[in-house]
Formats: structure tokens, C-alpha cells, sequence
């Protein structure tokens, strides 16, 4: 499935993003490579199609920004050569949440959440009307962490994982396959604004990378590489399911009840 086929993969400058292109163009995908810095996707580029022959196209956009949004949208509903999306680009704001400015606040959920809603929505009827592709959202640890320090990136990821599962659930049918990632701290320049002396231990891109792609091979929905037992996150998604099992009660619960 999707051997012969393109990958468009945002934030693919620098870190993640970069491990993903190389890793598919390894595996003989032809790419689409969308980010902000044109420098750094130039290079990663002519180093790829040297190193692989596959062919790399180049779609420089700021994904905040609306009209360059659309461009990518516009690229994944008419290019039919393109199976997979791989929805990496985000950032963080430094702070915390009483000195973020809102303008910033805005602009980091345009990122991390708006754009893969949008390029999700642009690609998810093109392939359901093929009956195969696949979207790759990478999350975070922090969507399942909101008391970690990071409110608003938090949100973002939580969003990503919530649309990511709820979209395996409508489109897996129809042939889709939607996989989200997450990666708990993994050196990258995502950090660069962080003191030497305050970083977490990091796993490496190119390890987390590798294990996303077997998690992607093996066609799971939710891929935590840094998560080495597998049942705490098994038991945390029955213990979900059975929190929202039989909760159309029309009456509120006991003890809600006012004495009134
Ligand atoms: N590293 C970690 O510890 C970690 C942990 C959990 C999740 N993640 C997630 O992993 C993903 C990749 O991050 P990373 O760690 O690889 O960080 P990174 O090295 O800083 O890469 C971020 C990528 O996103 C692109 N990007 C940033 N702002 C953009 C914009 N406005 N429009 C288009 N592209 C933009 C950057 O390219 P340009 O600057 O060229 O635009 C870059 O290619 C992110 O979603 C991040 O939240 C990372």
C-alpha cells in the first residue's frame, strides 16, 4: 500500500519533519516538502534526490498564514500523486500563559491545530473517494498532560489527538488511515530558546522517527514511541471508553441534585 506514491510533509526544514522526509525517500517516495525556510528546504532536497533519485518538490508556506494555507490545500485536493500527509509542522510560545500574548497564543493554534484540520479536510474526500491514503498527525506527550506547564500547546496536541481518533474512526472505513504520533522531548531546535542547563533527557529524531514508521507499518492509530509499556496507554483508553459508556443520562446525577 501506497508504495509508489508521494508524501507531503510539513515542517520538513528542520528536525521531525526532515527525519521523515529522508526516512520516505528512502523508501522510495516522491515528496512534497512544505515549510517557511526555503534555504533549508533547498538543501534537505538536493541532498535527498541525490542520495535517493526520488523526485522533491518544493511548497515554501507559513501555514498561519491563510492564503498561503490554501496554496497547500489546494495542492493536496489536486495532486493526485500524493497518498500520504504527513501533518508535522508546530511550535511552541515561550512563557507562560499570563505573559503570552494572545497574538501569539493565536498564531501557535493556527500552527499546531488549524493546519492540520485544514490540510486534513483539503485531502480526507480525495482519498476516501480513492478508498485508500493515509494522514499522519504528529501530537505530544502533553495531549495527555494538560498539568505540565504548557496550556495552550497542550490544547493543540489534545486537538490533534482527538481529531486524529475520531477521523480513524469515520474514514478508516472508507480505506483511510489516520495515525497520530507522540513524541515525548526529542532534541530538535523546537528547544533552542530553552538553557543548556533546563533540558529534559531527549530521545533522538532519527529513533523516534523509525519507531513512528513501524508503528505506521503496522497500521496502529496511536503511536507513543517513548511509552515502553504498552498497557498503561491500553488501560487509559478503556478506562476512557468506560467513563463515556451509557453517559446519556437525561437526568444529572445524584449528587448534582439540590435539596431545593
Ligand atoms: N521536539 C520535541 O520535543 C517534540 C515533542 C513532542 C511533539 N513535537 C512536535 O513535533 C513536530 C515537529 O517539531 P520539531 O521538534 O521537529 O521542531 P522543529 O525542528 O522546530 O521543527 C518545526 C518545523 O515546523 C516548521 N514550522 C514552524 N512554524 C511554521 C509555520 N508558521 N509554517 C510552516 N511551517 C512551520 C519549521 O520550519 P520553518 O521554520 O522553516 O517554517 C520546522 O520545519 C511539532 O508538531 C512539535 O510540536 C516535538
Amino acid at each position: 500500500m501506497f508504495d509508489k506514491n508521494a508524501v507531503l510533509i510539513t515542517g520538513a526544514s528542520t528536525g521531525i519533519g526532515a527525519v521523515y522526509a529522508e526516512r520516505f525517500a528512502r523508501r522510495g517516495h516522491d515528496l512534497v516538502l512544505v515549510a517557511r525556510n526555503i534555504e533549508k528546504l533547498e538543501e534537505n532536497a538536493a541532498r535527498l534526490r541525490e542520495e535517493t533519485g526520488v523526485s522533491v518538490d518544493l511548497l515554501p508556506a507559513d501555514l498561519t498564514d491563510e492564503s498561503q494555507l490554501a496554496v497547500v490545500e489546494a495542492r493536496l485536493r489536486n495532486d493526485a500523486s500524493i497518498l500520504i500527509l504527513v501533518n508535522n509542522a508546530g511550535g511552541n510560545v515561550g512563557g507562560t500563559f499570563l505573559t503570552q500574548s494572545a497574538e501569539d497564543l493565536t498564531d501557535l493554534v493556527r500552527l499546531n491545530a488549524t493546519s492540520v484540520l485544514r490540510l486534513s479536510h483539503a485531502v480526507a474526500p480525495r482519498f476516501a473517494e480513492r478508498g485508500e491514503g493515509a494522514i499522519i498527525n504528529v501530537s505530544s506527550v502533553l495531549a495527555l498532560a494538560p498539568e505540565w506547564g504548557s496550556p495552550v500547546y497542550s490544547a493543540t496536541k489534545a486537538f490533534v489527538l482527538t481529531l486524529s481518533q475520531a477521523l480513524q474512526t469515520d474514514l478508516g472505513p472508507k480505506g483511510v488511515y489516520v495515525q497520530a504520533v507522540l513524541p515525548a522531548a526529542t532534541r530538535t531546535d523546537i528547544w533552542k530558546f530553552v538553557d543548556e542547563t533546563r533540558l529534559p533527557p531527549m530521545m533522538e529524531a532519527a529513533d523516534l522517527v523509525d519507531a513512528a514508521l513501524a508503528g505506521f507499518d503496522r497500521r496502529e492509530e496511536v503511536t507513543i514511541p517513548p511509552l515502553h509499556d504498552e498497557a498503561r496507554f491500553m488501560a487509559f483508553e478503556s478506562a476512557r471508553i468506560s467513563v463515556v459508556q451509557g453517559i446519556g443520562n437525561t437526568t444529572p446525577a445524584e449528587r448534582y441534585r439540590t435539596s431545593a
